[in-house]
């Protein structure tokens, strides 16, 4: 689909990083801007970048992890707006450490964010959007770590290979109801975000700046959030379900291959195809 101006988009974690990135570039397409986010004071910043670009907003501090809070925004917002053309299932939080070492309060609070998180978002959203039948597209934001596993992310790869199973699942579901409703499912690399704040000892603050230190600032092939928001529309216009910021075919070619042969997984550090 490409007729954005003048839809409804949805955002949620939409105060930094990507999702911000996203909000912005959807009131540049022209399109009414509905923005969530947990910290209200990125919240602040945002709507007010986004009045000037001269489309209506609605801005709300969400926790997505809570299911009832996330139907009443959807309600307003379809009270308000109308029914969203893209809806952008985004905030996510990183936590890390060893498998054995995470206690079940970290798992249920990443699982709740990362995971229920996208799926309060389809239940909140996607009747009304059944119902309008019009053309609609549905971004839910995976990761890399939705089809690879590194040490010391179980929660998190947990999270992501969750969500890339609630996509796929969603594209056959919607299929099967002959929807005009497109889905992607975001696959980042990596993105200089806030992301990594917490965990290195970092004031939050209120998302229009990237961070000066990053968890993985040791990796080379960081992307601004901006150009992540430029392949979401363009895979959006192409109707692509994989939306990968970073190629990654030589890995999960060689991944897959094992799995194929049935050969025990051996971890690899994942090079991003240079050729494209
Ligand atoms: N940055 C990367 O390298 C990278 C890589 C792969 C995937 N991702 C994914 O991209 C998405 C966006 O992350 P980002 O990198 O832009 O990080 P970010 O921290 O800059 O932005 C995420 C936003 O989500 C918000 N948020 C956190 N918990 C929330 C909750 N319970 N309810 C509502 N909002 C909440 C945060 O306040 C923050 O503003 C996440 O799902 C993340 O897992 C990021």
């Amino acid at each position: 689909m490409d007729n954005f101006a003048g839809g409804v988009a949805v955002v949620t974690g939409a105060g930094s990083g990507i999702g911000r990135a996203i909000a912005l570039q959807c009131a540049r397409e022209g399109m009414q801007v509905a923005v969530a986010d947990i910290m209200a004071g990125r919240l602040a910043a945002l709507g007010e970048e986004l009045k000037s670009e001269g489309v209506t907003v609605l801005v709300r501090e969400l926790d997505v992890s809570d299911a009832d809070a996330v139907t009443a925004f959807a309600n307003e917002v379809l009270d308000t707006l109308g029914t969203p053309r893209l809806l952008f299932n985004n905030a996510g939080i990183l936590q890390i450490g060893e498998t054995w070492t995470q206690t079940s309060e970290s798992w249920q609070k990443l699982l709740t964010i990362n995971l229920m998180g996208v799926v309060h978002g389809l239940n909140a959203f996607v009747p009304a959007m059944l119902e309008a039948g019009e053309a609609a597209h549905i971004v839910n934001t995976g990761s890399v770590g939705s089809v690879v596993v590194a040490p010391g992310m179980a929660q998190y790869t947990a999270s992501k290979m969750a969500v890339r199973g609630v996509t796929e699942s969603l594209l056959y579901d919607l299929a099967a109801h002959q929807a005009p409703i497109g889905v992607s499912l975001l696959c980042p690399g990596p993105v200089l975000t806030a992301i990594s704040d917490e965990l290195m000892g970092i004031e939050p603050g209120d998302g229009t700046a990237p961070p000066t230190e990053h968890l993985m600032a040791g990796q080379p092939d960081f992307i601004p959030a901006e150009q992540v928001a430029a392949q979401v529309f363009d895979g959006i216009r192409a109707g692509n379900f994989w939306i990968f910021t970073h190629p990654l075919s030589k890995y999960l070619e060689d991944t897959f291959a094992d799995i194929v042969a049935a050969r025990n997984p051996a971890y690899r550090e994942v090079v991003f195809d240079a050729s494209r």
